[in-house]
């Protein structure tokens, strides 16, 4: 791959050479196979298609200094698909099946894990969907399963540059009892018009409300949203956002830094008590927020005032990526290295 500027990669599709699946049919997993197809045959009547069953997951491989490939906590992310099928009420994916997949499309694709200090990674984006036919609205009798690679850039081109951010109150991405919790693609499909007008008004996202109330936080369009003040790691507690396990890292961090952390709901205005905010998913990994703007409440709270990231969002950041990239050692045990 001589040919490719690493540095410049956006976070999009790029063709690779494998893709793997295996299908669930008469009650059973079959073999995972390997395809070096970029397309699926699918039947016209799959209830992925119709009644939007499906789930997906996404994780990176890092290229460590020393040429050593390292996930990053991949069995959460098992865990997670486990629990979209149950909440959509489709096959699981065991997780050996998960795990045996994702190390084989790495494996497969090695030339595509973008080089150390690259500022780019392996992108990998398992994926689950009825893909067996129904008209009548019930779960399908057949499954696919599918994990293919990409490698990517940093999801806000601005990188750890600070972002602006819109809340847009007038559309709701999940409802308290709905699949918000679940990493299911309908919950993305209704979060696309508040994307679309944060664009348009030059915004990186969207934060999304609570949809009951419309009082507090939920999450900032694909990641979590976290606040600091008085050295503590604030992050939303909610019915309705995907539990990131980016996230739920960084508050393992923040303990082991000294610092405080709270999981509760936070209101929208306690915004302006926060000396730092950030979005933070596998995708973003920490996005630091300049500006969160409320235009139907008048408000606008700006935060790294000299357009800087806050110290704390940076000491969290780097902190992650050197564990993630193999720079430290990982006294967690959050690493797996794909031999
Ligand atoms: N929230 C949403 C809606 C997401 O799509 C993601 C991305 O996976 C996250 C949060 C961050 O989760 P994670 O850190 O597990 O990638
Ligand atoms: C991720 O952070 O891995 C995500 O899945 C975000 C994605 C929807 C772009």
């Amino acid at each position: 791959m001589e040919n490719l500027d690493w540095k410049c990669l956006p976070f999009g599709y790029m063709k690779t050479d494998y893709n793997i699946r295996c299908v669930f049919k008469n009650g059973k997993w079959g073999k995972l196979e390997v395809s070096s197809s970029e397309y699926i045959d699918i039947h016209i009547a799959a209830t992925g298609l119709h009644y939007g069953q499906e789930a997906f997951e996404g994780l990176k491989a890092y290229m460590g200094k020393d040429g050593k490939v390292r996930l990053f906590r991949w069995e959460e992310n098992a865990k997670r698909m486990l629990s979209s099928a149950n909440g959509i009420k489709m096959a699981a994916v065991p997780i050996e099946m998960f795990k045996e997949a994702l190390f084989k499309v790495i494996q497969l694709n090695k030339k595509f894990i973008p080089p150390y200090g690259s500022g780019a990674t392996l992108y990998i984006r398992p994926l689950l969907y009825g893909s067996g036919a129904e008209v009548g609205v019930k779960p399908a009798s057949e499954y696919t399963f599918l994990v293919f690679v990409t490698p990517v850039g940093p999801y806000f081109k601005e990188g750890v540059k600070p972002v602006n951010m819109l809340i847009c109150r007038d559309v709701d991405r999940a409802a308290p009892y709905g699949t918000g919790i679940y990493k299911v693609g309908g919950n993305y499909a209704a979060s696309l018009r508040a994307i679309i007008t944060a664009h348009e008004g030059g915004y990186a996202n969207t934060i999304f409300l609570d949809a009951k109330e419309k009082k507090y936080i939920d999450e900032c369009g694909p990641a979590n949203f976290f606040g600091i003040k008085d050295n503590t790691y604030i992050t939303p507690k909610s019915e309705s956002i995907l539990n990131s396990v980016t996230n739920m890292s960084l508050i393992e961090i923040a303990e082991s830094m000294g610092m405080k952390t709270e999981r509760r709901p936070v209101e929208v205005e306690e915004l302006s008590s926060f000396s730092e905010t950030g979005a933070c998913g596998t995708a973003a990994v920490i996005s630091p927020i300049s500006k969160i703007v409320d235009p139907e409440k008048n408000m606008i709270y700006e935060y790294c005032k000299n357009g800087e990231p806050g110290q704390l969002t940076m000491k969290l950041y780097n902190r992650l990526v050197a564990i993630q990239n193999g720079d430290v050692p990982d006294p967690f045990g959050w690493v797996t290295i794909v031999e």
